[in-house]
């Protein structure tokens, strides 16, 4: 946050043309929610009904025409199974736990257990076996009481085992939710002797087949009643680097490979899978088609020169790490032989997908990608990896007003998504990692910007409010963008929103041949390899827009994690690409 606060609005910004932008905002095509927001909480769904009246509303919608230098240098720098299961096509077939908790199929009385069954032709799809999860026991609202009684087997790693005289309680993970089941195991089963060997320790993984009964205690409705322990893998208690207590992200970020069986990484990765999830969910559901945008390019779409390059001209270190720098191939100038290369030119990882999204936007309309993108900016912040994923969305005939319209529907439904289907590690942020972080999701996307408002902006900074800035000075801007009719900016946009800053950068993009060959030609760009982008406004160009969504920033607004290193699995930054 304390970067959004520097970010000072100059006296030039201002929102005059707010209103009218509004109403042409409500008038977007139906299956898109309206904008801004304006009287919407950032959790409600995306409604279907585009004759909201805008008189009704507020905007949040802020100009940032002739914006000044400290704009954009804070701006800059503060950057900050299904199964395929034959049998399911009949209406009476469900999925059920067999006593030995391997999947049965029930299908009209008759039961047919997974690959054993007899009745499978050779050419049946084999069955994947739902597995019984934590999560499935305890998840519900009755936190499992409903399946008081039947046996089960539960598969996890232990976070503690406590010996009591005559029995011992095992608290079990499997990483399916933050709670832990508690098993108690008496000294009469089978297995028992693990324990006695001091075997069942924190980080071993364990088989607990027992029966769900109703907990004495009062932390949990339910534990298992073991009746036969099994202990799969050992763990050096004395070196296990995961204990129970409170372990610094620093720390665990030094081992990445363990740090997803702590609560906090477990539940990070359940919510960045399940905003992943939303995404396509999302994107499918308004029409968007998903496109597969290359790693490896030769264009650089920023032109920010922050590219890694791919190539084959210095030898794979692991192979060859002796190579003298003389063997790299040159011209007789002294110049790297590019044409010697892989590719036969130089070509680096993408930092964004967009350029060739235009190219399937200007054919199938609206298509959206969702991959890892890759910047070699040397940029040690909580807020910037050297690979991270973005989402892509690229909308044909469309405007900048429409690119709002969807950055804002899929902001609002994601989280929406995680709120009504990660309520459990919802609640472990908000009570861990931020307070009250759902209800920071849960504010309105603005309200009326009044002197009050300005204010609010200038000495809070944004604080519980996600901002659009719209129409940034062409000068800072990427070479691709829409011209305004002033001619000093362009049809831009950046959504900003607490505690992580730019969480999108999108825009309009410039359509008329003309334009982008003079800007192109002012950046001093090779237009001949852009060749391809020119000839997709040479034949029937179209308005279009689209932006760009940097996922680890919005697992980090959505779990509130702090630094983006936390919200990616293994984190690439200068300096650091272990595991
Ligand atoms: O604003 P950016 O640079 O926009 C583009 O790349 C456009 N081509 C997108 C488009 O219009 N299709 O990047 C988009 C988003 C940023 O808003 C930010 O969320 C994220 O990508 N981002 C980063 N995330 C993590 N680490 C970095 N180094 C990032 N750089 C950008
Ligand atoms: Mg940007």
């Amino acid at each position: 946050m304390s970067g959004l606060k520097r970010l000072s609005f100059s006296s030039s910004i201002f929102f005059s043309r707010h209103s009218r932008l509004q109403q042409q905002l409500f008038s977007v095509s139906v299956c898109m929610p309206r904008f801004c927001g304006l009287c919407h909480t950032m959790c409600s769904p995306p409604t279907t009904s585009a004759s909201t009246s805008s008189s009704s509303c507020t905007s949040i919608f802020r100009y940032a025409i002739g914006v000044s230098k400290s704009l954009k240098i804070s701006e800059k720098s503060n950057c900050l199974g299904r199964k395929q299961w034959p049998m399911q096509s009949s209406t009476n077939a469900k999925w059920v736990e067999s006593e030995n908790s391997s999947l049965v199929v029930e299908n009209e009385g008759k039961k047919a257990t997974g690959a054993k069954s007899k009745g499978l032709s050779s050419s049946s799809v084999p069955l994947f076996k739902k597995r019984l999860r934590i999560v499935d026991i305890k998840g519900g609202p009755d936190e499992g009481l409903k399946r008081v009684g039947e046996q089960l087997l539960v598969r996890g790693w232990v976070r503690t085992c406590r010996l009591q005289k005559a029995f011992s309680f095992i608290e079990v993970n499997d990483g399916s939710t933050v709670s832990n089941l508690q098993a108690i195991a008496t000294a009469n089963i089978e297995g028992y002797e693990k324990i006695d060997l001091g075997l069942i320790t924190t980080g071993s993984s364990v088989l607990l087949d027992g029966v769900l009964v109703e907990s004495q205690g009062s932390k949990q409705k339910v534990e298992l009643q073991v009746s036969k322990l099994t202990l799969v893998g050992e763990s050096d208690a004395t070196t296990f680097p995961v204990q129970k207590k409170k372990l610094s992200r620093e720390y665990l970020r030094t081992i990445a490979h363990l740090r997803p069986r702590t609560n906090t990484f477990g539940a990070v990765a359940r919510v960045r899978s399940a905003l992943a999830f939303a995404t396509h969910k999302f994107f499918q559901e308004m029409g968007f088609v998903w496109l597969a945008s290359p790693i490896v390019t030769a264009a650089d779409c920023e032109g920010a020169g922050e590219q890694f390059c791919v190539t084959t001209l210095i030898p794979n270190s692991h192979t060859n790490p002796n190579t003298p720098i003389n063997k790299i191939p040159c011209t007789k100038d002294g110049l790297i032989d590019w044409s010697q290369d892989f590719f036969g030119r130089p070509a680096y990882l993408t930092v964004s997908g967009q350029l060739n999204a235009e190219t399937y936007a200007t054919a199938l309309c609206d298509v959206y990608t969702f991959g890892p993108t890759f910047r070699a900016e040397n940029s040690n912040t909580s807020r910037h990896l050297a690979e991270f994923w973005m989402i892509e969305p690229e909308l044909a005939f469309a405007d900048l007003k429409d690119d709002m319209a969807c950055a804002s529907a899929y902001l609002q439904y994601v989280v929406k998504y995680i709120l009504d289907n990660c309520k459990e590690d919802m609640e472990f942020f908000s009570t861990w990692i931020e307070k009250d972080l759902t209800t920071r999701l849960t504010v309105k996307w603005g309200c009326d910007l009044q002197s009050e408002h300005e204010r609010y902006i200038a000495e809070d900074a944004f604080e519980g409010s996600p901002v659009i800035v719209t129409d940034y000075p062409k000068d800072i801007k990427a070479f691709y963008m829409r011209e305004n009719d002033d001619g000093k900016t362009v049809a831009a946009m950046d959504l900003l929103v607490p505690r992580v800053g730019e969480l999108i950068g999108g825009s309009q993009r410039e359509e008329r041949l003309e334009k982008l060959e003079k800007r192109m030609d002012a950046l001093g760009l090779n237009k001949d390899s852009y060749w391809w982008y020119l000839d997709l406004r040479r034949y029937g160009s179209v308005p279009h827009a689209g932006f760009g969504l940097g996922f680890e920033r919005l697992v980090q607004f959505a779990t509130g994690i702090e630094n983006i290193r936390d919200a990616i699995p293994f984190p690439r930054t200068p300096g650091s690409a272990d595991f």
